[in-house]
């Protein structure tokens, strides 16, 4: 996690650094920090806290002279978010600064060595090693150093670098943490993540594992480790600048919660052509579909929900056998691939680490991969050996509301897909599901406008102790996402069981008041759920269902219901997490809590 950027050019450079930090707070926001060579030395300002500490601390920049520099804001990982940790780091003489994202892995044994050669360090960071031992190697020529150092650290790294002696470039590096560098008529720039850039330039290239980036004013050269000049192209960034603001919104949470409709549009129509499924970039021909034996899903948290979705969708209409794990689960269970197996890794930021360990595991052992990921070019987008971009935009909440609610509906085109290809999906019966599929953005914008319903209904839970979700099947996927979503955000203790399970243990949670969602949107089970429903009522527990419109039988059971529109069995998960996702939003900002960076989190987890 932690966000990087440097810039070097015309401009003052440390109003430049926090406008770019600020498009990055999303990657960590526990302290910040700023490197500028001012004209005679590198002055580093860094402080605890969000980066709005930095920003008064530096009046906005203007007391840091200097057209060169880097910034960080960070996630801490070695060492506790204090001023100390807070990245840039020097080296010993200070006349070097680094920031840094990732972990240093053998960081340890590195400050051994370096203390017993005389360094004497001043955080309790992985990352101030780097700066230490760039100081060891550098004997005037920084790339060289640069790569001696990465052929002496172990692990992930993004880094920006400025040397004192080389006050006209900044060195950017990249292994396993994303990191992209644009010019612009303003100057040349490094960062994390396209959003700290986009308003200076469109044309980004994409730093690959090992190379390095040398920025000048007028210029960025490219290097490979062995210290070879390389040539990159550049991509063009196609979305506007206006999709990573806030856009007159209270919070990007609920920007993103209100752009549902459309993402969920953008992500279904260029596959669907003439009335037909249509995946290009799945690149797989109808006789490898047929002839797959089995398909692994890997991904994170929210990410994980939907592919938990996934199972229940492939298997109950394609027929193929799936098993969905946790990528830090898969990675090291020494997962059994057979031949005919498909791997979907999916993710939003397609940079999180353990998933994208899980795709190379997969592809390790002969899998064919497939990266359900949003954002263009990220790692897991280039490592799959297939990708399908979920089309959510850029996604800055930390909470994931409509980068999950694509994920879903790739997922349900995929097994539909599949399930035709197998001939176990008619014609007729697609036809009738992409009607359905189409049907959903309008119906989500339906759910959206409760929003004053849910809000009040929120507000009575603020000081909520625990809250508990149950559903069966695809009903209990929908339960665990709308779990998360509340604990992440609300700082509430929540659960979410099957609902058939509760009764194996966790039902002695349930106090008088407490509240438990029941989800209940799938036709077969509703007499499963209804009974479940009772067993928690009958032992104090307030009720709210979140059920399909037609279910009406249910209010004599639940205290408080929320109606989904009609649709197809499969697709419940898209509409009955909406009001999930408010009643989250809603207990968050009625608690006063910051809702798009809680504490403790980050949205792009880099590391283990
Ligand atoms: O970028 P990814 O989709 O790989 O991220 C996976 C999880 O870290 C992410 O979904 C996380 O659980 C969200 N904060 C949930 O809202």
């Amino acid at each position: 996690m932690c966000g990087i950027v440097g810039y070097i050019g015309k401009k003052q450079a440390a109003p430049i650094l926090l406008d770019g930090l600020s498009k990055l707070e999303y990657r960590g926001y526990d302290s910040a920090g700023m490197a500028v060579y001012d004209g005679s030395r590198i002055q580093i300002q860094k402080a605890a806290g969000r980066l709005k500490v930095l920003d008064e601390q530096t009046h906005g920049g203007a007391a840091m002279p200097g057209t060169i520099g880097i910034g960080h804001t960070r996630w801490a990982t070695h060492g506790a978010p204090s001023d100390d940790n807070a990245h840039p780091h020097y080296n010993q003489d200070e006349t070097i600064a680094v920031v840094h994202n990732g972990i240093i892995e053998n960081y340890l044994k590195l400050r051994r060595k370096l203390e017993a050669k005389g360094c004497t360090f001043r955080s309790q960071t992985d990352t101030e090693v780097v700066a230490m031992l760039l100081g060891y190697y550098y004997k005037g020529d920084p790339l060289e150093a640069i790569v001696k150092v990465m052929h002496r650290v172990e692990g992930s790294y993004a880094l920006g670098i400025l040397f004192a002696d080389h006050p006209d470039v900044v060195y950017s590096v990249r292994k396993d943490s994303p990191l992209i560098v644009g010019q612009s008529a303003q100057g040349c720039f490094c960062a994390s993540d396209v959003p700290a850039v986009l308003k200076y330039t469109r044309e980004v290239y994409f730093i690959q594992n090992e190379e390095i980036a040398v920025l000048s004013e007028e210029k960025i050269v490219f290097y490979n480790i062995d210290g070879e000049e390389i040539e990159k192209e550049a991509k063009t960034i196609e979305w506007d600048i206006n999709a990573a603001e806030k856009g007159g919104y209270a919070h990007f949470m609920l920007k993103e919660m209100n752009e549902q409709p459309k993402t969920v549009s953008d992500t279904l129509n260029p596959r669907l052509k003439d009335g037909r499924i249509v995946i290009e970039e799945l690149g797989m021909s109808d006789e490898e579909i047929r002839a797959l034996r089995k398909i692994h899903i890997t991904a994170c948290g929210s990410a994980y929900h939907a592919g938990i979705t996934g199972k229940y969708v492939f298997e109950g209409l394609a027929r193929i056998p799936v098993e969905v794990d946790l990528a830090s689960e898969f990675r090291y269970r020494d997962p059994i691939i057979e031949e005919n197996t498909l791997v979907i890794i999916i993710s939003q930021s397609g940079e999180t680490a353990d998933s994208l360990a899980a795709l190379r595991e997969a592809k390790k052992r002969g899998a064919l991969t497939l990266g359900i990921v949003n954002v263009v070019g990220s790692s897991i987008a280039r490592e799959a050996d297939r990708v399908m971009y979920t089309l959510a935009g850029p996604e800055i909440a930390v909470a994931t509301t409509k980068a999950y609610t694509a994920q879903l509906i790739a997922l349900y085109l995929l097994a539909m897909k599949f399930a035709q290809i197998r001939g176990r999906l008619s014609d007729d019966a697609c036809a009738g599901m992409i009607k359905d599929l189409k049907a959903i953005p309008a119906q989500i914008q339906m759910l959206l406008a409760n929003k004053e319903d849910i809000q009040r209904f929120a507000n009575r839970y603020l000081a909520a102790r625990d809250i508990f979700f149950i559903g069966r099947g695809i009903d209990h996927a929908i339960s665990l996402e709308g779990s998360l979503k509340l604990k992440e955000i609300s700082y509430i203790h929540s659960e979410a069981y099957a609902a058939g399970e509760l009764k194996h243990g966790t039902i002695s949670l349930i106090e008088e008041g407490t509240l438990v969602t029941a989800v209940v949107t799938q036709e077969d089970l509703y007499k499963k759920a209804i009974s479940n429903i009772v067993e928690v009522r009958t032992r104090g527990a307030f009720v709210m269902a979140v059920t399909n419109e037609d279910n009406t039988q249910i209010e004599k059971t639940a205290d408080y219901v929320i109606y989904i529109p009609k649709t197809n069995r499969y697709f419940t998960n898209s509409l009955a997490i909406i009001p999930l996702q408010l009643f989250s939003y809603y207990v968050s900002v009625g608690k006063g809590l910051d809702v798009d960076k809680p504490r403790n989190l980050a949205k792009s987890v880099t590391v283990e």
